[in-house]
Formats: C-alpha cells, sequence, structure tokens
C-alpha cells in the first residue's frame, strides 16, 4: 500500500472528532513531499481510455451520424467529435460493448452497407440498427482518433469459430478466405487488433455465468484466439462486478496468469449507491448527494486494492494487467430522455470524481494498466455530448485534457495526510492526488480538493527534484452542480492557474474549494 493510499484508508475510517471542521473558507496547510519513486515505475497511458458502445446515441447519432446532418464528416463519422477526442490523445478505444457485444455477429456489419442485415439492439432501447457502423467503420475511427482498438468478442450468445474469424479477418495476411473478403471490403492490409477481451460482464448480461463456469469457457475461447504475425494478442479475461473477490479468486486460480495478458473489472458510483429505485440526479442535487456520490466514487481505491491482493497470490511478477474498463459515475437519466439510452449531463461533481478516479489509478499504477470510462459520447458520464449539429466538451473531458500530462510518464508517489471534508457526521479525505515525471524531465502533480467552500494551502517538498518555475491549469466553478449547456457550452472550462509559486526549494500553492489543478515543474 503507498503512502498515499495508507493515509486515505486511515482519514475514511476514522471517527468524525467533534469541532474538527475549518471555518467556511478558511485554508488548511498540508505538508506534501514528492517521492523518487523507486523502483521505477510507468503511469499507462491506456489509464485514461474510452469506451464506445451501441448504445443510445454514442455510435448512431454520436460518432457516426446522418449523411443530411450539417456538421464536419469523414463518410458519415463527426469529426467535430474526433478534432475534439484527437486533443486529449485517447490511448484506446473500447467497442462495439458492453453488454451489447455479447450479441453483436460482426459478421452482419461487414460488406456493402445497403446488404447488411438489420438487427434490434435488445439491451438498450429495443432500437433498430442497420449495421452501418461496423468493423471497418471502427478502425477508420480508430485511425482518425489515433487510437488503439480494443474489441470485446461475443462470449454470450457467439461461437468460438465467430470469434476467430472475426481475429482472422482482421489480422491475419494469409490468402484465406476471411483475408480475401477483407480484401473484396476494401483493406487489403491485415488491421493488426491485438487488444480482445473475451466476453464483457460474463457473471451478467454476457451469460450470468459463475466464475467456475467462465473460467472453462474462457480458457476454450483463449485457446482459439491466435497471434498472427506481428500481433501477438492481448487476451482478456472478463472481470468481476465491483468488489466481488471471489470471482478474481476463481480466475486467476483457475485460468492462471499465464493464459491472460489482463483482467477486467467494472464499478460505476451511484449517488443514492443504489441500483433499484433512483440513482441519484445528474444536474440539480444538494450537498447530500454531492458527498455520498463522492464516498461511493472513493470506494474505487478499496476495490482496486482488494482485487490487487489477489492478483498478486497468482502473479507476484505483477505480469497480468488490471483493466477498469467500465467506471465512472451512472445518475438518473435527463428528464423526457429514453431511459435505455443512458444519457445524462455532466457536472463540475463529475469532474472531482473523474480527477479522483485517475488519481486512484495513477497511484495503482504497479497494476492497474488500463481503464474505460463509461462512455465517450451521449451516455453516462461522458465527455461529449450533442444535440443535432451542436456538440459540447462536458466538466469530465476538460479533467481528460488535465491529466494526459501523465500517459507513459514515471509515477512518483505522493505523501501526506488529507484534511477532512465532512458532512452529516461523516467525513472523507478533502485531497487526493497523483503526480509523475515525463520524459522531459517536467513534474506534473494533480490535485482535486474535494471540499466544496474551503481551499487547502499546500506546502510541497520534492526532494531530488530540480526545477525553476511552475505553471499550471484549473477547472472549477460557482457551484458543484454546475455544467455546460448547448447554449452555454464554455460555462465550466479551464483557466490558467495562478495559486502556485516557488518558496525556496518548495511548492507553495493554494488549491480553491471544489477544483481540480494541475501543475507542471520545470
Ligand atoms: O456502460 C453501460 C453498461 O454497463 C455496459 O453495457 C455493461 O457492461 C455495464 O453493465
Amino acid at each position: 500500500m503507498s503512502v498515499f493510499r495508507f493515509l486515505a484508508a486511515l482519514a475514511l475510517a476514522a471517527p468524525l472528532a467533534a469541532g474538527a471542521q475549518p471555518q467556511e473558507g478558511a485554508s488548511q496547510t498540508v505538508q506534501l513531499t514528492v517521492q523518487p519513486g523507486a523502483p521505477k515505475l510507468l503511469i499507462s497511458k491506456h489509464i485514461q481510455g474510452q469506451f464506445a458502445e451501441h448504445l443510445g446515441r454514442c455510435i448512431y447519432g454520436g460518432f457516426w451520424v446522418e449523411p443530411s446532418l450539417n456538421v464536419p464528416k469523414q463518410g458519415r463519422i463527426r469529426m467535430d467529435i474526433v478534432e475534439a477526442l484527437r486533443k486529449i490523445h485517447v490511448p484506446n478505444l473500447r467497442w462495439p460493448g458492453g453488454c451489447f457485444a455479447d450479441t453483436y455477429h460482426w459478421h452482419d456489419g461487414v460488406g456493402p452497407a445497403a446488404q447488411r442485415p438489420k438487427m434490434l439492439n435488445l439491451w438498450w432501447g429495443n432500437t433498430l440498427e442497420d449495421n452501418s457502423f461496423g468493423t471497418h467503420e471502427f478502425m477508420e475511427l480508430c485511425g482518425l482518433l489515433g487510437t488503439e482498438p480494443y474489441l470485446a468478442a461475443n462470449v454470450g450468445s457467439g461461437t468460438v469459430q465467430e470469434m476467430s474469424n472475426w481475429m482472422e479477418y482482421l489480422n491475419s495476411n494469409e490468402d484465406t478466405p476471411m483475408v480475401q473478403e477483407r480484401k473484396k471490403n476494401g483493406h487489403p492490409e491485415p488491421y493488426h487488433v491485438s487488444w480482445w477481451g473475451i466476453g464483457n460482464e460474463s457473471w451478467g448480461c454476457g451469460g450470468n455465468m459463475t466464475p467456475e463456469y467462465y473460467s472453462d469457457v474462457y480458457k476454450r475461447y483463449a485457446t482459439f484466439a491466435h497471434d498472427y504475425p506481428g500481433t501477438p494478442l492481448k487476451r482478456i479475461v472478463s472481470g468481476a462486478n465491483g468488489d466481488d473477490a471471489n470471482w478474481t479468486e476463481v480466475c486467476m486460480k483457475n485460468i492462471g496468469p499465464g493464459r491472460m495478458w489482463g483482467l477486467t473489472l467494472h464499478y460505476y458510483t451511484l449517488p443514492t449507491g443504489s441500483w433499484s429505485g433512483s440513482k441519484g440526479k445528474a444536474t440539480g442535487f444538494g450537498e447530500d448527494m454531492y458527498f455520498s456520490t463522492l464516498r461511493n466514487a472513493l470506494k474505487m481505491d478499496a476495490i482496486v486494492t482488494r482485487h490487487a491482493a489477489i492478483m498478486d497470490k497468482y502473479d507476484k511478477a505483477k505480469k497480468v494487467a488490471l483493466l477498469v474498463d467500465e467506471w465512472g459515475v451512472w445518475t438518473d437519466v435527463e428528464p423526457g430522455t429514453n431511459p435505455g439510452f443512458l444519457y445524462q449531463q455532466n457536472t463540475l461533481r463529475d469532474a472531482l470524481v473523474a480527477g479522483t478516479t485517475l488519481n486512484i489509478f495513477n497511484n495503482h499504477c504497479d497494476r492497474v494498466r488500463g481503464a474505460n470510462l463509461a462512455q465517450a459520447v451521449n451516455v453516462l458520464q461522458a465527455l461529449v455530448l450533442t444535440d443535432k449539429e451542436k456538440m459540447l466538451l462536458t466538466p469530465t473531458y476538460h479533467v481528460f485534457d488535465l491529466y494526459q500530462v501523465h500517459q507513459d510518464a514515471e509515477y512518483l508517489p505522493l505523501q501526506f495526510q488529507s484534511p477532512d471534508y465532512a458532512f452529516g457526521g461523516e467525513k472523507i479525505p478533502a485531497l487526493n492526488a497523483s503526480a509523475s515525471k515525463d520524459k522531459n524531465g517536467a513534474v506534473h502533480i494533480s490535485l482535486v480538493n474535494l471540499d466544496p467552500k474551503n481551499a487547502l494551502t499546500l506546502e510541497t517538498a520534492l526532494p531530488g527534484v530540480s526545477w525553476k518555475t511552475v505553471t499550471g491549469r484549473l477547472l472549477t466553478s460557482a457551484s458543484v452542480s454546475d455544467y455546460n449547456t448547448f447554449d452555454k457550452p464554455n460555462n465550466i472550462k479551464l483557466a490558467d492557474f495562478k495559486g502556485a509559486k516557488k518558496k525556496g526549494d518548495k511548492l507553495a500553492l493554494t488549491l480553491p474549494p471544489k477544483s481540480v489543478v494541475v501543475v507542471e515543474l520545470k
């Protein structure tokens, strides 16, 4: 357990001391030390992966639009979205689901679009899809984004042969019927897709399997998931639901670390904490729902710690990646929208959750080497929302913009004791953070102050780091429930951060309430 994690856990467990609340608006001083990482670890860029499912208006009506829509397009791919996502350097994009993946038959989505059969999206709103967005269109989108494709194979309702054919279609260069078909469909060269999820949520919508049964099914599918020249596969086990430690235990034991590159985990933050009844409103919430959302989001740290400890038992060398390939805030849908489309607004609160979660992943980078926010466009905690021609970037998008400096940078552990943010007799750590050094030697510290009323003053020591200047960027707003609208898309946006300065060899900074700040020291 890192010092940061240990101290954060202490703060979570401690009872609330009477009178411990600082005066509103007062600033508490935190002593923070940026330590040299030993041994050296990288923060994988894949922690900042995204997810695009055939769900609501993520693909159809999101990335993939009607020819008549008056927006910049390449074919039917919406280029204003592509431009926005290119700026944040999306490292991988997971597709086609989610629950949808275990109903998807890839062969229906290749060949002349007019001849592709239609399909009912039974998981998400029973919409009729025409399969016009299929494998080639997804690969074209990944090419435009400059991102790694991460495919989820259909294990729930597909066959081993179907998955194996998809791999051959994408990755082989021999004169087989699959390759001839790919060439006929316009792509002579192999696509080289190496990231393959073997099923999705196999404990639930992917087939309601037991971990024992799934382990055998995985081994069968993985046996026929072949490496083709130049494309060694990253075979990924469909992992646990939240804190279901038994799923991870059984998969690690029965499948064994040698047969997998990665193992996944899904955890969503529900404001109310309950799947039944209301999950909580996306906007217009009070401090009670703000606090409980953060408390539930912070559980990610304990959940990752628990699964990582089980993985350590079977994989001491930490070869297997833990991929949190679905995470994010899940609220009630926007009033008046299709409940099956999972369309929700996105507030400063969600941005604070994003910053906090990415800090947690960075601080677990010895094991967490991939993650996918759910989802990229118009679904759940989206980066981008669209309304016909209009498009906006959510506060969560801006957090990914800030944090891209950590991609493949060297991890620097932090040591500090967080003050509390207390509400309704409970408390959580107000401050969370992570740090890294990039390949040019610049140090970046990402800081989140969850306290909606009180600033935090930081005195930061950086033994072994020589630096002269500090700059930074900040995300905040007047209220944690503020959001961007199609009429005011820049209501919440990044600003220069002026609250940091060099004091001797220390960094002094004041972190405003409810803010995400990333500073750069050079
Ligand atoms: O992201 C929405 C859904 O959440 C996914 O389809 C599924 O995997 C998860 O339950």
